[in-house]
């Protein structure tokens, strides 16, 4: 045990955040603390005077520090919540974002009972995960990713699901390529986040430098990756099914007329909750 109660760590903490920029200090360093001692942030107000024990002196100690050097707080922590899911994150994939919380959403509303999805470019399986969580067992999931680093995340978190992740089946290899023949004409809904950055467009500091540039820049126009998985789209869903696919705010239109290029006769853009545009939902002509 250390001689520090827990007050002064926290205080000690928000200070050396707070110099190193960082917006919210006391929110994140609640993460922090509730990340190095298990107790919830409205727990941590009854134990502030408590001793804190050696090993979290240091836990606490490296996580501000990667903080504080700008790691993104996610992988400081190593684990982020998405829909019903904490899930775990590293550098080996893209941190989870609210706005496909959206378009799992969508993707799960369109799901019939008993169908097949398919998760292209799944990354650490948020969506994929998502949807056998919230509708196992009636569901049958693949999702691919051509990161084998990011797969080993996915399949971490999928053991992290129990017996719900038996309906999940993670390959490796780009967009469709890896899947079994006869998923033919067999899928109810595809749902993609898809690399959707321009080459040339800039990203924040936090992302350019930590985040996998595989899962966020696509090519020279940022349209690459939905083109693709468009254009196989339409031979692998059921009739009737549904492409649900997570594009940037200012992509609606070209998306537009690329799912008409494709041959999507019915299709629309969907908001997030920030409204804007946020994805496309075709269904299979
Ligand atoms: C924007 S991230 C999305 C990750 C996760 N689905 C999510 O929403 O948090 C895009 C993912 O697509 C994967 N990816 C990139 N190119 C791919 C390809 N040609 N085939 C399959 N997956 C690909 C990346 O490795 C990355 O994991």
């Amino acid at each position: 045990m250390s001689d520090l109660p827990w007050r002064q760590l926290r205080d000690e903490s928000i200070e050396r955040l707070r110099a190193a920029g960082i917006d919210d200090p006391e929110q994140e360093v609640r993460w922090i603390i509730e990340r190095a001692s298990g107790h919830s942030p409205s727990e941590q107000v009854g134990v502030l005077d408590d001793p804190v024990t050696e090993r979290e002196v240091r836990f606490v100690d490296q996580m501000v520090l990667r903080r504080a050097e700008g790691e993104p707080l996610q992988y400081v922590l190593g684990r982020w919540g998405f829909r019903t899911l904490d899930l775990l994150v590293d550098p080996r994939v893209l941190i989870p974002r609210p706005e496909t919380e959206v378009v799992a959403g969508l993707a799960i509303d369109a799901l019939p009972t008993g169908g097949v999805l398919l998760d292209l470019g799944t990354g650490s399986g948020a969506i994929a995960l998502s949807v056998a969580a919230e509708r196992w067992p009636d569901v049958e999931v693949w999702a691919t990713d051509t990161s084998s680093e990011a797969l080993a995340v996915a399949r971490a978190n999928l053991a992290g699901l129990g017996r719900r992740a038996g309906v999940v089946r993670l390959v490796e290899g780009d967009w469709y390529a890896a899947l079994p023949d006869e998923l033919h004409g067999q899928v109810a809904v595809i749902v993609s986040n898809p690399p959707y950055v321009a080459a040339t467009d800039s990203l924040p500091p936090e992302v350019a430098e930590w985040e996998p540039s595989t899962a966020l820049v696509s090519g020279p126009t940022g349209l690459e990756a939905i083109e693709l998985i468009l254009a196989g789209a339409v031979d692998w869903l059921a009739p009737g099914g549904t492409l649900v696919v997570e594009i940037g705010e200012t992509q609606g239109a070209a998306v537009l007329a690329l799912a008409q290029s494709a041959g999507f006769t019915n299709s629309r853009i969907e908001p997030d909750l920030a409204g804007r545009d946020r994805a496309l939902v075709a269904t299979h002509p």
